[in-house]
């Protein structure tokens, strides 16, 4: 309320990191990452120029999904440290000017959450309502079928028989994270008094996991089968349109946004809004009384050339609500880091993506690595931690999960020496921190370079966008005071003779002058010429 009338917003022209603590840096010799370690790079933080960090799950878990699981909401993992290691981690954030953002997760808890282990005590157990339970459809075996079709993340069925009472529960995604139901009001009580207590000791916001989710249909119809549509339209075989996407849930996002304006200054809510429709991706912004920012996957997973990626987005910024804030990001823990997916490991293409995704309006968020263009690192099986994924034929999640690589040490700055990290480094000797922050030329000290300049020019706005004639294969826009021009082509493409001022460039070797080599991104002031 207040906060609204002064205007600002913090993360308007701002930059978010995203952390997965368990692979960031390692305090007391376990191998994994913890918060104690997020504390200890703080510095580095602010000299790379962050405003925020989203931290991945902080809160007590069985990690059957890597802290996804929750079993308590209102305290901390303690492989990751304690609640005072988190209040200490929002100070010494604060003194920093960097703001601290918790992963909420409100679709589904772990089955070792004290609700789910009451409601499975019986059908008239004080929390029995919720979860989703359904009868067996009978005629089939002993037990009776599934209620329906639906599937959970690994391809099985989404319903898991609960012998005692002789119902399915539901579960989207591993059968040890029971679905939450949506539909009693005691569920939302519970996550008032959760975001409560977390806004309470000042975290700035939350990144809200599997946003569309929380209210499933309550006729359990059928999902119809996918025809086209791609990897963000649903899977094996079926459209999640009743199982997740339901109008309801709106609702939860105005009911918290309400909470979250009551606070000075003002709270993020920030969706992970998994869908390839950017019109109902833009629609949980509401009419700026929902969300403040929804995770633009359409973006992510774009063709990386300048006709796809400034489709997507000159289609964001037309679906939006005015004065909305668009966010963008281009890797994080579930999908393959973008120095791998976007650029095929070409350090040029990765100092391009970076120069753009610095450039863009709204807010724009890297995940750890990014800024030295870490690469996927193939995981051997045996060594994979991703229970989701062995069935989805893909290398798994943990290839984007593996641990910071800091300096060129055999514990790659991440953890103590003879330490068996959780999951495998990946090539720390030709890629870390160290080594980049002390060459000025280095990609780390580019997105340094960048992200000074953002906020110079950025900070507290969001600034008006603007798509610019350019040559086959570039992309040119004006991004308030500055022009960028990015060749996403193999070839040198001349520039027009301009004489704007040269801001930054991610190939300061090249020949200056008259073209723009291959992969080249440039940004000048606008108005110069
Ligand atoms: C989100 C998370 C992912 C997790 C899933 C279930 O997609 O980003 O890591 O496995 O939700 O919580
Ligand atoms: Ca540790």
């Amino acid at each position: 309320m207040d906060a609204k009338a002064n205007g600002t917003r913090w993360w308007h022209g701002a930059t978010l990191y995203q952390i997965y603590v368990r692979s960031w840096r390692d305090t007391n010799a376990d191998g994994y990452g913890d918060l104690p370690g997020v504390i200890a790079g703080l510095d580095y933080l602010q000299w790379l120029g962050v405003d925020g960090i989203w931290l991945s799950p902080t809160m007590p878990s069985p990690d059957q999904d890597w802290g996804y699981d929750v079993s308590d909401y209102v305290a901390v993992h303690p492989e990751l440290g304690t609640l005072a290691d988190l209040d200490k981690l929002i100070a010494e954030a604060g003194q920093r000017g960097i703001k601290i953002v918790l992963d909420l997760v409100p679709n589904h808890t772990s089955n070792a959450h004290a609700w789910f282990t009451d409601a499975r005590s019986g059908r008239d157990s004080v929390h029995r309502g919720y979860y989703v339970w359904a009868d067996p459809v009978k005629g089939e075996g002993e037990a009776g079928a599934p209620p329906n079709n639906w599937r959970d993340a690994t391809g099985g069925s989404a319903w898991t028989l609960d012998d005692a009472s002789g119902q399915y529960y539901l579960h989207n995604f591993l059968p040890a994270m029971p679905d939450l139901n949506w539909w009693d009001p005691r569920v939302h009580e519970e996550f008032r008094e959760i975001i409560r207590f977390w806004l309470d000791r000042g975290v700035a916001g939350f990144r809200i996991d599997v946003a569309h989710g929380l209210y499933k249909d309550a006729q359990f119809r059928d999902n119809p089968p996918l025809i086209g549509g791609g990897r963000l339209d649903g899977g094996f075989g079926l459209r999640p349109v009743y199982s997740s996407h339901q109008p309801e849930t709106h609702a939860v996002y105005r009911d918290w946004r309400k909470i979250a304006d009551g606070y000075t200054p003002q709270r993020l809510l920030l969706g992970e809004t998994w869908m390839g429709d950017l019109g109902k991706m833009a629609s949980y912004y509401g009419q700026n009384d929902e969300l403040d920012l929804a995770f633009n996957f359409p973006f992510v997973f774009s063709e990386f050339s300048a006709d796809a990626l400034a489709g997507v987005v000159g289609q964001t910024l037309a679906a939006l609500p005015a004065g909305a804030s668009p966010v963008w990001m281009a890797s994080n823990h579930d999908i393959s880091r973008f120095p791998t997916r976007w650029a095929g490991g070409d350090e040029r293409k990765a100092r391009l993506a970076l120069l753009v995704l610095a450039t863009l309006p709204g807010t724009t968020t890297f995940y750890y690595g990014d800024e030295i263009a870490m690469t996927d690192v193939a995981v051997p099986r045996e060594l994979r931690r991703d229970r989701m994924t062995p069935g989805v034929g893909t290398e798994g999640r943990d290839a984007e999960r593996t641990p910071m690589q800091w300096n060129a040490s055999a514990s790659a700055g991440f953890t103590a020496e003879g330490v068996t990290p959780w999951l495998p480094f990946g090539d720390n000797a030709t890629r870390n921190v160290a080594a980049q922050r002390e060459d000025p030329g280095s990609t780390l000290c580019l997105l340094r370079d960048l992200l000074a300049l953002r906020r110079r020019e950025f900070a507290g706005q969001v600034v008006p966008y603007e798509r610019l004639p350019a040559p086959p294969g570039v992309w040119s826009y004006r991004s308030g005071p500055l022009l960028i021009t990015a060749n996403f082509t193999g070839d040198p493409v001349p520039l027009p003779d301009r004489r704007d001022e040269v801001l930054l460039t991610t190939a300061p070797d090249a020949a200056p002058g008259a073209a723009l080599s291959p992969w080249q991104g440039l940004i000048t002031r606008t108005g110069g010429a």
